[in-house]
This record gives structure tokens, C-alpha cells and sequence, in this order.
């Protein structure tokens, strides 16, 4: 089995960005601890992230043909992207929409997801600790 996490715009930057939201672990480290998650469990994990949204666009497409299910942190394209709501519409397999911060605590714009609705679940406020918990929901939900 294999799962996408997916990381939109400004995630890149996470360690440097805002550290008071988003905490101080680095890309880097979310992705040695999205891939120690998935040597644990057994799974594959592949992590990536950009700042361009045809791009992420296109990697729900291959996830969708390949029935990949995806942990998703869209940033600030959660609020406003259409085209990645209805690119990520075509997944066949399970969606987590993820969020290192506690969106609904924040901005009202942060409290409208146009990927919730769609989403087989929704991580919110668990810091970076709500990837390693997302691979091991979707694990235990492909066996
Ligand atoms: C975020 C929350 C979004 O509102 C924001 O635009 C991000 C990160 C989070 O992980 O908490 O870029 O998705």
C-alpha cells in the first residue's frame, strides 16, 4: 500500500515560518517522520510539496489513477481553490485533509474548507504529530 502526503504552498517552509502556529520541525523533518511512520507500519509513504497549484493539481491526478489515498495539507488553498477541490474529487481512495494548526481558532477566512465536505476526515491542531496519526488511521483502514 502506498499514500501520498501531499504539502501545498508555504509548507516548505515550515521551522522558519511563523514557529509560534507552525511549530519549529523543518520539511525536511516532516518528511523522515512521515517515512519513519510508514517503515513502522509497514506502508510506503512518498511526501512532496510545492507552491505552485497545477503542480498539486497533478499529483491528485496520478493519485487518483493510481487509487492512492491522500493526506492532504493544502495551506491556504483549503479556502479558496476550486481546482484543487475538484482535482482532489476524483481520488477513489480515502482523503485526509490536514491542518498543523487549529484552523477554527484562527481567521474566519481559515474557517471555510472547500475540502472537508469531500474528505474522508479532518486533522486539525495536532502540530506536525497529525501526519504520523493520519498514515496510521490510513494503514489500519487498508488492511
Ligand atoms: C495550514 C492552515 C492554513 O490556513 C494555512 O494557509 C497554511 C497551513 C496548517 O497546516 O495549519 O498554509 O494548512
Amino acid at each position: 500500500m502506498k499514500v501520498l502526503v501531499l504539502n501545498g504552498p508555504n509548507l516548505g517552509r515550515l521551522g522558519k515560518r511563523e514557529p509560534g502556529i507552525y511549530g519549529s520541525t523543518t520539511h525536511d523533518d516532516l518528511v523522515a517522520l512521515c517515512e519513519r511512520t510508514g517503515e513502522q507500519l509497514g506502508i510506503e509513504v512518498e511526501v512532496r510539496q510545492t507552491d505552485f497549484e497545477g503542480e498539486m493539481v497533478g499529483w491528485l491526478h496520478e493519485a487518483a489513477d493510481r487509487a492512492w489515498p491522500v493526506v492532504l495539507n493544502a495551506g491556504a488553498w483549503t479556502h479558496y481553490s476550486i481546482a484543487v477541490r475538484d482535482a482532489a474529487a476524483q481520488l477513489t481512495a480515502d482523503l485526509v485533509e490536514l491542518h498543523i494548526s487549529n484552523v477554527h481558532k484562527r481567521e474566519p477566512f481559515r474557517h471555510t474548507s472547500y475540502l472537508s465536505d469531500i474528505a474522508t476526515a479532518v486533522i486539525a491542531g495536532l502540530g506536525v504529530r497529525g501526519y504520523p496519526l493520519a498514515l496510521r488511521w490510513l494503514a489500519e483502514a487498508g488492511e
